[in-house]
Protein backbone atom coordinates (compact mmCIF):
# COMPACT_ATOMS: atom_id res chain seq x y z
CA UNK A 1 0.00 0.00 0.00
CA UNK A 2 1.51 3.35 -0.95
CA UNK A 3 2.90 5.58 1.85
CA UNK A 4 3.62 9.15 2.97
CA UNK A 5 7.33 8.67 3.66
CA UNK A 6 9.43 11.26 4.91
CA UNK A 7 13.20 11.00 4.28
CA UNK A 8 15.32 13.31 6.29
CA UNK A 9 18.96 13.62 4.41
CA UNK A 10 16.60 12.46 1.44
CA UNK A 11 19.18 15.30 -1.05
CA UNK A 12 22.20 13.19 0.06
CA UNK A 13 23.87 10.15 -1.64
CA UNK A 14 22.20 7.13 -0.30
CA UNK A 15 19.10 9.34 0.63
CA UNK A 16 18.56 10.27 -3.25
CA UNK A 17 19.32 6.37 -4.50
CA UNK A 18 16.02 5.91 -1.62
CA UNK A 19 14.01 8.63 -2.65
CA UNK A 20 14.24 7.13 -6.19
CA UNK A 21 13.26 3.34 -5.24
CA UNK A 22 10.33 4.83 -2.88
CA UNK A 23 8.72 6.15 -5.72
CA UNK A 24 9.41 4.00 -7.95
CA UNK A 25 7.49 1.41 -5.70
CA UNK A 26 4.34 3.98 -5.66
CA UNK A 27 5.05 5.79 -2.46
CA UNK A 28 4.55 9.58 -1.90
CA UNK A 29 8.05 10.70 -0.45
CA UNK A 30 8.87 14.13 1.15
CA UNK A 31 12.57 14.90 1.36
CA UNK A 32 14.13 17.79 4.39
CA UNK A 33 17.73 18.25 3.52
CA UNK A 34 19.49 21.57 4.37
CA UNK A 35 21.84 21.26 1.61
CA UNK A 36 24.53 21.46 3.77
CA UNK A 37 25.92 17.84 1.94
CA UNK A 38 23.26 16.57 -0.56
CA UNK A 39 22.41 19.01 -3.48
CA UNK A 40 18.25 19.82 -4.36
CA UNK A 41 17.97 17.93 -8.08
CA UNK A 42 19.47 14.53 -6.36
CA UNK A 43 16.43 14.71 -4.05
CA UNK A 44 14.08 13.75 -7.16
CA UNK A 45 11.11 15.67 -5.79
CA UNK A 46 9.10 18.19 -6.86
CA UNK A 47 9.27 21.40 -4.50
CA UNK A 48 6.20 21.17 -2.97
CA UNK A 49 7.38 17.96 -1.37
CA UNK A 50 10.90 18.92 -0.70
CA UNK A 51 11.66 21.77 2.32
CA UNK A 52 15.14 22.90 2.93
CA UNK A 53 15.40 23.01 7.07
CA UNK A 54 18.09 22.03 9.10
CA UNK A 55 16.72 18.95 11.23
CA UNK A 56 18.28 21.16 14.40
CA UNK A 57 15.70 23.54 13.91
CA UNK A 58 12.94 22.10 15.81
CA UNK A 59 10.16 24.37 14.86
CA UNK A 60 10.96 23.87 11.31
CA UNK A 61 10.82 20.38 11.37
CA UNK A 62 7.56 20.17 13.55
CA UNK A 63 6.35 22.57 10.51
CA UNK A 64 7.68 19.88 7.97
CA UNK A 65 5.81 17.01 9.79
CA UNK A 66 2.76 19.15 9.98
CA UNK A 67 2.62 19.65 6.40
CA UNK A 68 3.45 16.46 5.27
CA UNK A 69 2.21 14.10 7.77
CA UNK A 70 4.19 11.12 7.26
CA UNK A 71 3.57 7.10 7.61
CA UNK A 72 6.93 6.42 7.33
CA UNK A 73 10.02 8.45 8.67
CA UNK A 74 13.26 7.49 7.15
CA UNK A 75 15.82 9.55 9.69
CA UNK A 76 18.83 9.57 7.17
CA UNK A 77 20.16 13.00 7.70
CA UNK A 78 23.87 13.19 9.36
CA UNK A 79 27.23 14.21 9.11
CA UNK A 80 29.43 11.41 8.47
CA UNK A 81 32.24 11.68 6.74
CA UNK A 82 34.74 10.93 9.44
CA UNK A 83 37.91 13.45 8.84
CA UNK A 84 34.90 16.00 8.89
CA UNK A 85 33.47 14.65 12.07
CA UNK A 86 36.79 14.64 13.70
CA UNK A 87 37.71 17.87 12.87
CA UNK A 88 34.24 19.11 14.00
CA UNK A 89 33.16 17.14 16.61
CA UNK A 90 30.84 19.60 18.35
CA UNK A 91 28.90 20.06 15.12
CA UNK A 92 29.40 16.41 14.62
CA UNK A 93 27.35 15.85 17.81
CA UNK A 94 25.02 18.66 17.06
CA UNK A 95 23.53 17.28 13.83
CA UNK A 96 23.93 13.57 15.12
CA UNK A 97 22.41 13.89 18.14
CA UNK A 98 20.05 16.90 18.61
CA UNK A 99 19.13 16.82 15.31
CA UNK A 100 17.95 13.00 15.46
CA UNK A 101 15.98 14.17 19.20
CA UNK A 102 14.25 16.75 17.16
CA UNK A 103 13.66 14.76 14.33
CA UNK A 104 11.91 12.07 16.98
CA UNK A 105 10.17 14.51 19.26
CA UNK A 106 8.30 15.41 15.65
CA UNK A 107 7.65 11.89 14.67
CA UNK A 108 6.43 11.43 17.97
CA UNK A 109 4.06 14.47 18.50
CA UNK A 110 2.51 14.51 15.21
CA UNK A 111 0.22 11.47 15.64
CA UNK A 112 0.86 10.61 11.86
CA UNK A 113 3.32 8.07 12.01
CA UNK A 114 3.46 4.04 11.98
CA UNK A 115 6.95 3.37 11.38
CA UNK A 116 10.75 4.65 11.87
CA UNK A 117 13.64 3.64 10.12
CA UNK A 118 16.99 5.09 11.82
CA UNK A 119 20.22 4.80 9.71
CA UNK A 120 23.33 3.62 11.97
CA UNK A 121 26.63 2.90 10.67
CA UNK A 122 29.12 -0.30 10.77
CA UNK A 123 31.20 2.38 12.69
CA UNK A 124 29.41 1.26 16.09
CA UNK A 125 31.66 -1.26 16.17
CA UNK A 126 34.74 -2.13 17.86
CA UNK A 127 37.83 -2.73 16.05
CA UNK A 128 37.40 -7.13 15.13
CA UNK A 129 38.15 -9.65 12.68
CA UNK A 130 35.36 -11.29 10.73
CA UNK A 131 31.82 -10.78 10.61
CA UNK A 132 29.95 -8.47 13.04
CA UNK A 133 26.39 -9.53 14.10
CA UNK A 134 24.07 -7.02 15.54
CA UNK A 135 23.88 -8.41 18.83
CA UNK A 136 28.20 -8.81 19.35
CA UNK A 137 29.99 -5.81 21.29
CA UNK A 138 30.07 -2.21 20.18
CA UNK A 139 32.83 0.13 20.31
CA UNK A 140 32.83 3.23 18.68
CA UNK A 141 36.67 4.66 17.92
CA UNK A 142 35.97 7.55 17.04
CA UNK A 143 33.19 10.93 17.43
CA UNK A 144 31.41 9.79 14.51
CA UNK A 145 30.77 6.53 15.95
CA UNK A 146 30.20 7.51 19.42
CA UNK A 147 27.25 9.88 18.09
CA UNK A 148 25.68 7.55 16.30
CA UNK A 149 25.84 4.93 19.09
CA UNK A 150 23.77 7.76 20.70
CA UNK A 151 21.84 8.25 17.77
CA UNK A 152 20.37 4.33 18.33
CA UNK A 153 19.96 4.82 22.09
CA UNK A 154 17.53 7.66 21.07
CA UNK A 155 15.69 5.54 18.51
CA UNK A 156 15.63 2.97 21.46
CA UNK A 157 14.32 5.26 23.60
CA UNK A 158 12.03 6.70 21.37
CA UNK A 159 9.90 3.41 20.76
CA UNK A 160 10.15 2.43 24.37
CA UNK A 161 8.10 5.99 24.80
CA UNK A 162 5.84 6.02 22.10
CA UNK A 163 5.83 1.96 21.06
CA UNK A 164 6.17 3.78 17.60
CA UNK A 165 8.24 0.23 16.00
CA UNK A 166 11.46 1.78 14.98
CA UNK A 167 14.37 0.00 13.11
CA UNK A 168 17.61 0.90 13.14
CA UNK A 169 19.88 -0.07 10.04
CA UNK A 170 23.76 -0.20 10.72
CA UNK A 171 24.90 0.39 7.44
CA UNK A 172 28.43 -0.60 6.19
CA UNK A 173 30.19 1.10 3.12
CA UNK A 174 27.84 2.63 0.12
CA UNK A 175 28.59 2.45 -3.03
CA UNK A 176 26.91 3.68 -6.19
CA UNK A 177 26.32 6.99 -8.03
CA UNK A 178 26.07 10.54 -6.67
CA UNK A 179 28.39 10.17 -3.64
CA UNK A 180 28.51 13.65 -1.65
CA UNK A 181 31.48 12.73 0.07
CA UNK A 182 35.27 11.78 -1.16
CA UNK A 183 35.24 8.33 0.09
CA UNK A 184 36.98 5.21 -1.92
CA UNK A 185 34.63 5.25 -5.19
CA UNK A 186 34.45 8.66 -6.05
CA UNK A 187 38.09 9.25 -5.17
CA UNK A 188 38.54 6.64 -7.90
CA UNK A 189 36.08 7.78 -10.08
CA UNK A 190 37.13 11.42 -10.24
CA UNK A 191 40.61 10.62 -11.14
CA UNK A 192 40.23 8.46 -13.48
CA UNK A 193 37.22 10.49 -15.48
CA UNK A 194 40.15 13.48 -14.96
CA UNK A 195 42.21 11.34 -17.29
CA UNK A 196 44.73 9.53 -14.16
CA UNK A 197 45.81 6.56 -14.58
CA UNK A 198 48.07 6.98 -11.39
CA UNK A 199 45.94 7.13 -8.42
CA UNK A 200 46.42 9.28 -5.57
CA UNK A 201 45.44 6.75 -2.69
CA UNK A 202 45.38 6.32 1.07
CA UNK A 203 45.53 3.01 3.06
CA UNK A 204 45.59 0.17 0.27
CA UNK A 205 45.32 -2.68 2.91
CA UNK A 206 42.00 -1.99 4.92
CA UNK A 207 38.70 -4.17 3.79
CA UNK A 208 35.13 -3.33 3.79
CA UNK A 209 31.88 -4.27 3.06
CA UNK A 210 30.21 -2.02 0.10
CA UNK A 211 27.10 -2.27 -0.96
CA UNK A 212 25.26 -0.47 -3.33
CA UNK A 213 22.90 1.93 -2.81
CA UNK A 214 20.42 0.44 -4.82
CA UNK A 215 20.46 -2.42 -2.81
CA UNK A 216 20.55 -0.66 0.80
CA UNK A 217 17.37 1.30 -0.61
CA UNK A 218 15.98 -2.30 -1.36
CA UNK A 219 16.75 -3.15 2.51
CA UNK A 220 15.28 -0.49 3.90
CA UNK A 221 12.13 -0.74 2.13
CA UNK A 222 11.99 -4.84 2.68
CA UNK A 223 12.36 -3.90 6.42
CA UNK A 224 9.54 -1.49 6.35
CA UNK A 225 7.05 -3.85 4.58
CA UNK A 226 8.07 -6.61 6.71
CA UNK A 227 6.81 -4.84 9.73
CA UNK A 228 9.37 -5.49 11.94
CA UNK A 229 7.52 -4.91 15.82
CA UNK A 230 9.04 -2.90 18.23
CA UNK A 231 12.78 -1.63 18.20
CA UNK A 232 14.94 -3.99 16.22
CA UNK A 233 18.94 -3.12 14.64
CA UNK A 234 19.85 -5.12 11.20
CA UNK A 235 22.94 -4.70 9.79
CA UNK A 236 23.31 -3.68 5.85
CA UNK A 237 26.04 -4.70 4.33
CA UNK A 238 26.38 -7.18 1.39
CA UNK A 239 28.55 -9.74 3.74
CA UNK A 240 31.85 -9.72 1.55
CA UNK A 241 34.78 -7.70 1.87
CA UNK A 242 37.25 -5.88 -0.40
CA UNK A 243 40.47 -4.55 0.17
CA UNK A 244 41.25 -0.73 -1.77
CA UNK A 245 43.35 -2.79 -4.03
CA UNK A 246 40.32 -4.97 -5.37
CA UNK A 247 38.56 -2.13 -5.66
CA UNK A 248 41.15 -0.79 -7.80
CA UNK A 249 41.58 -3.65 -9.80
CA UNK A 250 37.59 -4.23 -10.23
CA UNK A 251 38.27 -0.39 -11.84
CA UNK A 252 41.09 -1.86 -14.33
CA UNK A 253 38.62 -4.78 -15.17
CA UNK A 254 35.89 -1.87 -16.19
CA UNK A 255 38.04 0.28 -18.07
CA UNK A 256 40.30 -2.07 -19.31
CA UNK A 257 43.43 -0.78 -18.68
CA UNK A 258 46.29 -1.09 -15.67
CA UNK A 259 46.15 1.39 -12.81
CA UNK A 260 49.48 2.43 -10.55
CA UNK A 261 49.08 3.11 -7.24
CA UNK A 262 50.78 5.99 -5.16
CA UNK A 263 50.13 5.88 -1.49
CA UNK A 264 49.19 9.44 -0.66
CA UNK A 265 50.47 10.31 2.80
CA UNK A 266 47.97 12.80 3.41
CA UNK A 267 45.50 10.33 2.13
CA UNK A 268 46.71 7.60 5.10
CA UNK A 269 44.42 7.77 8.05
CA UNK A 270 45.98 7.63 11.54
CA UNK A 271 43.37 5.29 12.82
CA UNK A 272 42.18 3.01 10.78
CA UNK A 273 40.80 -0.28 10.43
CA UNK A 274 41.59 -3.03 8.84
CA UNK A 275 38.11 -5.10 8.68
CA UNK A 276 34.35 -4.07 8.71
CA UNK A 277 32.87 -6.93 7.50
CA UNK A 278 28.77 -7.46 8.22
CA UNK A 279 26.85 -10.27 9.48
CA UNK A 280 23.63 -10.01 7.22
CA UNK A 281 21.92 -13.11 8.25
CA UNK A 282 19.41 -11.74 10.30
CA UNK A 283 18.68 -8.80 7.30
CA UNK A 284 18.12 -11.90 4.71
CA UNK A 285 16.05 -13.86 7.53
CA UNK A 286 13.32 -11.04 7.88
CA UNK A 287 12.89 -9.89 5.00
CA UNK A 288 14.05 -12.58 2.39
CA UNK A 289 16.43 -9.44 0.93
CA UNK A 290 19.14 -10.43 -1.34
CA UNK A 291 21.92 -7.82 -3.00
CA UNK A 292 21.94 -7.62 -6.74
CA UNK A 293 24.72 -5.25 -7.08
CA UNK A 294 27.85 -6.81 -7.88
CA UNK A 295 31.48 -4.49 -7.22
CA UNK A 296 32.00 -4.01 -10.86
CA UNK A 297 28.60 -3.82 -12.29
CA UNK A 298 28.38 -0.55 -9.90
CA UNK A 299 31.89 0.59 -11.16
CA UNK A 300 31.12 -0.02 -14.62
CA UNK A 301 28.33 2.77 -14.13
CA UNK A 302 30.34 4.87 -12.36
CA UNK A 303 32.65 4.91 -14.96
CA UNK A 304 29.83 6.30 -17.48
CA UNK A 305 29.18 9.00 -15.21
CA UNK A 306 29.87 12.70 -15.36
CA UNK A 307 31.53 14.04 -12.03
CA UNK A 308 30.56 17.39 -11.48
N1 LIG B 1 27.85 6.54 2.90
C1 LIG B 1 28.12 5.51 3.69
O1 LIG B 1 28.91 4.64 3.34
C2 LIG B 1 27.46 5.40 5.04
C3 LIG B 1 27.88 4.36 5.89
C4 LIG B 1 27.29 4.24 7.13
C5 LIG B 1 26.26 5.07 7.52
N2 LIG B 1 25.87 6.09 6.68
C6 LIG B 1 24.76 6.94 7.15
O2 LIG B 1 23.81 7.06 6.10
C7 LIG B 1 23.18 8.32 6.15
C8 LIG B 1 23.26 8.99 4.79
O3 LIG B 1 24.65 9.15 4.45
P1 LIG B 1 25.11 9.58 2.99
O4 LIG B 1 26.29 8.77 2.65
O5 LIG B 1 23.96 9.60 2.07
O6 LIG B 1 25.64 11.05 3.31
P2 LIG B 1 25.25 12.43 2.66
O7 LIG B 1 26.12 13.45 3.31
O8 LIG B 1 25.27 12.36 1.18
O9 LIG B 1 23.74 12.60 3.12
C9 LIG B 1 23.35 13.20 4.30
C10 LIG B 1 22.35 14.27 3.94
O10 LIG B 1 21.92 14.90 5.14
C11 LIG B 1 21.89 16.30 4.91
N3 LIG B 1 22.11 16.96 6.20
C12 LIG B 1 23.26 17.02 6.90
N4 LIG B 1 23.07 17.76 8.01
C13 LIG B 1 21.77 18.15 8.00
C14 LIG B 1 20.98 18.93 8.88
N5 LIG B 1 21.49 19.48 9.99
N6 LIG B 1 19.67 19.12 8.58
C15 LIG B 1 19.15 18.59 7.44
N7 LIG B 1 19.85 17.85 6.57
C16 LIG B 1 21.15 17.64 6.85
C17 LIG B 1 22.99 16.57 3.91
O11 LIG B 1 22.79 17.78 3.18
C18 LIG B 1 22.93 15.34 3.03
O12 LIG B 1 22.09 15.54 1.92
C19 LIG B 1 23.85 9.09 7.28
O13 LIG B 1 23.05 8.98 8.44
C20 LIG B 1 25.16 8.37 7.47
O14 LIG B 1 25.62 8.50 8.80
C21 LIG B 1 26.44 6.27 5.46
Amino acid sequence: MSKKVLITGGAGFIGSALSKHLQELGHEVFVQDDLSFGRRPLAGVPDARFFQADIRDRKATQAVFDATRPNWVLHLAAVHFIPYCNEHPVVAADININGTISVLDAAETKGSVEQVFVASTAAVYPIAEGAMPEDGALGPMDIYGTTKLATEKLASEFHLRTRIPTVVGRFFNAFGPNETNPHLFPTIQRQILDGARTLKLGNLDPKRDYIHTADMSRAMSALLNAGIPGYDTFNIGRGIEYSVREIVEAFERQLGEKLTIEVDPARVRKVERMHLLADVRKLKQATGWEPQWEIDEGVATLLKENVE
